[in-house]
């Protein structure tokens, strides 16, 4: 089997990419290692930015989201018993769109099959070969069977957990790797969220509450890296929740069937370039942000919207001029919400080791965006997403 693009990983970025390079006409073909149902099911965050949106209505793929989405145009900050209320759209002009990112990948491969194109399902690639030369080869299984798939271009969009990172020599690599001595424990409840997004403070640790939709609330709050959640029960969850977000009884917090737990470690990664030959890193098999900045989809977004304009100019003129200049380009807007986000992380998180200095400046940061329209801006404009860099 032949292909111009053979890409890896139906998470956002190769779905994504799918659907570009679809646009543009150029042949690819998507593995996925996992099924149809485990790809669509996965719960991951859920604040698109308006970048990204943009790049699904120029696909078409807008129609469900416009209709059951949210918009924030504030965000709000608890801390020291206070509310801050950071405006989006008036020191922006822009807002976000709550939306899952499972919704946004359903809506992806149903367009995708719709559209007549394909998924391969169940397909994990197994190595890659070639990819210092102008043929490179992606070997994969399917169906019991081993199979070959010849490419001018692969696209490793298999997430951090995937088989390209790994397959480009450790040389030609450089690893930047920052974990941070906590993890969100996350549930989702059936039950009415509250008015907007709130991003809590608090001296026993940070929380958050999000939303999926009017009915299905999406909370986190900061525990230890090895938590054992298992240990927890619901009501613990829910008097953490209340204390940190200032609700003890207040109930504004509304408690409800707890249909999904979860834990993840806050990591920042970069694997730089994202480039070995004919090989590209896109989304998270190239880097990882805590989720506190909620940037990770959106990254994902905006490395395949460089990455496929680079591609058409490769297969319409030949020229790999944009193509030399993908890692670059793609990389400065990456440590932008790298750094981003790491700054959200240490201004919202309890720190074992912070002093008693260290926490003053912490909640003294806070007061100061809170009277400061220059620092609301700031926060802002990163939490929209920062312009796009005309290439
Ligand atoms: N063969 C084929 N597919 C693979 C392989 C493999 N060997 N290894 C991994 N995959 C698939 C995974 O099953 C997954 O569906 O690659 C896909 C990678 O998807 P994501 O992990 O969602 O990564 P990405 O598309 O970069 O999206 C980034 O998703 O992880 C979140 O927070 C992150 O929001 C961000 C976004
Ligand atoms: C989520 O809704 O899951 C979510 C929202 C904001 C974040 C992180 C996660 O910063």
């Amino acid at each position: 089997m032949r292909t111009k693009v053979g890409i890896i990983g139906a998470g956002p970025a190769g779905l994504f990419l799918a659907h570009l390079l679809d646009r543009a006409g150029i042949d690819n073909v998507l593995l996925e290692a996992r099924s149809r149902d485990y790809v669509e099911a996965r719960v991951r965050a859920g604040v698109l930015e308006p970048g990204t949106v943009d790049v699904m209505t120029q696909l078409g793929l807008d129609g469900r989201m416009r209709r059951e989405s949210m918009i924030d145009r504030v965000i709000d900050f608890r801390f020291e018993g206070r509310i801050m209320r950071v405006p989006l759209e008036a020191t922006t002009g822009q807002h976000v769109t709550i939306y899952g990112q499972q919704e946004v990948v359903k809506d992806l491969i149903a367009a995708r099959l719709a559209r007549g194109g394909e998924i391969q399902f169940e397909a994990p690639v197994t190595g890659l070969e070639g990819i210092d030369g102008t043929n490179p080869v992606i070997r994969y299984k399917h169906a019991g069977a081993d199979h070959a798939l010849e490419c001018d271009v692969i696209a490793g969009c298999d997430g951090f957990h995937g088989v390209c990172r790994p397959a480009i020599p450790q040389s030609a690599i450089t690893i930047y790797d920052h974990e941070f001595p906590f993890a969100w424990f996350g549930i989702i409840s059936r039950s009415p969220p509250i008015a907007e997004m709130t991003y809590a403070n608090h001296s026993t640790g940070f929380a958050l509450c999000s939303r999926r939709s009017p009915q299905v609330s999406r909370h986190y709050v900061q525990v230890a890296s090895n938590e054992d959640i298992d240990k927890w029960s619901d009501a613990q969850f829910w008097d953490a929740l209340h204390l940190r977000m200032g609700d003890t009884g207040i109930n504004e917090i509304i408690e409800g069937e707890i249909v999904q737990r979860d834990i993840a470690q806050l990591r920042a990664f970069v694997a730089a370039p994202m480039r070995y030959g004919r090989l590209f890193l896109a989304g998270d098999a190239a880097h990882i942000v805590p989720p506190t900045g909620a940037k990770g989809l959106n990254l994902a977004v905006a490395d395949v919207r460089v990455l496929s304009r680079a591609l058409e100019d490769f297969f319409r003129s030949n020229s790999t001029e944009r193509l030399d200049r993908y890692s670059d380009v793609a990389l400065r807007r990456v440590w932008k919400a790298v750094r981003y986000s790491t700054y959200m992380t240490n201004l919202l998180h309890r720190y074992d080791t912070h002093s008693a200095f260290d926490r003053k400046i912490q909640v003294t940061e806070l007061d100061y965006i809170s009277s400061s329209e220059a620092m609301q801006k700031a926060l802002a404009e990163n939490y929209v997403g920062l312009p796009f860099e005309d290439q």
